[in-house]
């Protein structure tokens, strides 16, 4: 089965082509320089970059793809929600343009879900249930139970600001341009010593939701002191203290899970979204959990991350979920 898969909810312009759950081209445009004069994503001039830039990329697709014509294409998905209203309409009209016109089945897919599996492209091994799958981007911080890969169960969630969003506006504080992520993971990274800063850990309890906005306000408090003060840290210390507390709330929120379902044996942990392209926050999750699962004698899990350039938004996470969802015989409309 070739299922094409289009994605384009928040500044990616994203197609892919699987065979099965085989990756045949992934092609992403980033419209990230576009944005960043911004300091974030600004939805009208995405929708008119997403416009002006996908049947480039659809075409580009298609020939690394190697399928002659879209004609072969068995399966039509794209990303109905979440996501920005007025770039999503870009990805559905062009799906229900070649639907029609080829007339093939097409299947709307979630956003989210897609990040969800996304650990499992380029990955032949099938998926244990029940699991548990963490998703961390610039719009969601999100936990979930998955009972199969259709029957998923959002145990929490970000309160108020997304962990994604946390760093990007406290990056943009110290200076640093959307996004913001991947700047505050360099200079983490300039010292072998950093001065750990302490922070606070909002909602340190045994409930599954996260808090982001009360450390974002101390971030941005620490930072408008420094300034006037020159307080003794510099930014490598906070970007290095963000990310240390960032990681501890974490594991805190999937440990709660762990224990809280205990008896049903939790096979593994999924973890997708642009925020897990972080190497640091990959080892601590690792790291930490394995010391809590043996302390606690836990059932062990397997730890999934997704390939960098599968943890931000693309469309071949889209397809792997509709085949996921075709091979659970959910229906096509
Ligand atoms: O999943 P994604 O591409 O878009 C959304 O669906 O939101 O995630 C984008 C987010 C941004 O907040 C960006 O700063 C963050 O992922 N990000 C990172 C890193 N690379 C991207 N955060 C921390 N460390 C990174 N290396
Ligand atoms: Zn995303």
């Amino acid at each position: 089965m070739f299922i094409l898969s289009i994605e384009t909810s928040c500044d990616e312009t994203s197609i892919a082509i699987l065979s099965d759950r085989k990756v045949l081209s992934n092609i992403t445009l980033s419209q990230i320089d576009e944005h960043k004069i911004y300091g974030g994503v600004v939805p009208g001039l995405a929708s008119r970059l997403h416009v002006k830039n996908i049947q480039k990329v659809l075409r580009s697709c298609l020939d690394k793809s190697g399928i002659s014509s879209l004609d072969k294409i068995d399966l039509v998905c794209y990303t109905e929600s979440p996501g920005m209203a007025i770039c999503l309409q870009i990805g559905k009209i062009l799906a229900y343009t070649i639907s029609s016109y080829f007339k093939k089945p097409i299947l709307p897919c979630n956003h989210l879900h897609g990040h969800i599996f996304s650990s499992l492209i380029d990955r032949n091994e099938d998926l244990k249930f029940p699991s548990l799958s963490l998703v961390i981007s610039g719009g969601h911080t999100q936990l979930y139970l998955l009972e199969d890969y259709d029957k998923i169960k959002m145990l929490g969630e970000t309160l108020d600001d997304a962990l994604g969003e946390f760093l990007d506006k406290s990056a943009l504080v110290m200076g640093y341009k959307y996004p913001g992520g991947p700047k505050i993971e360099a200079k983490a990274k300039e010292k072998i010593f950093p001065k750990i800063i302490n922070l606070p850990f909002p909602l340190n309890d045994k409930t599954f939701n996260f808090s982001f906005s009360g450390l974002k306000t101390k971030v941005f408090d620490l930072i408008k002191r420094k300034n006037r003060f020159d307080e003794f840290f510099d930014y490598s210390d906070l970007s290095y203290s963000i990310q240390l507390i960032a990681a501890k709330i974490l594991v805190k929120k999937i440990a709660n899970a762990l224990i809280f379902f205990e008896n049903l044996k939790i096979n593994c942990l999924l973890v997708g979204g642009g925020v897990i392209c972080n190497s640091f926050l990959r080892d601590y999750i690792k790291k930490k959990l394995i010391e809590i699962i043996k302390k606690r004698r836990i059932h062990m899990i397997s730890f999934f991350f997704p390939k960098k350039k599968y943890s931000t938004d693309n469309a071949a996470m889209i397809g792997l979920n509709a085949y996921f969802l075709i091979k659970n015989k959910n229906k096509i409309t």
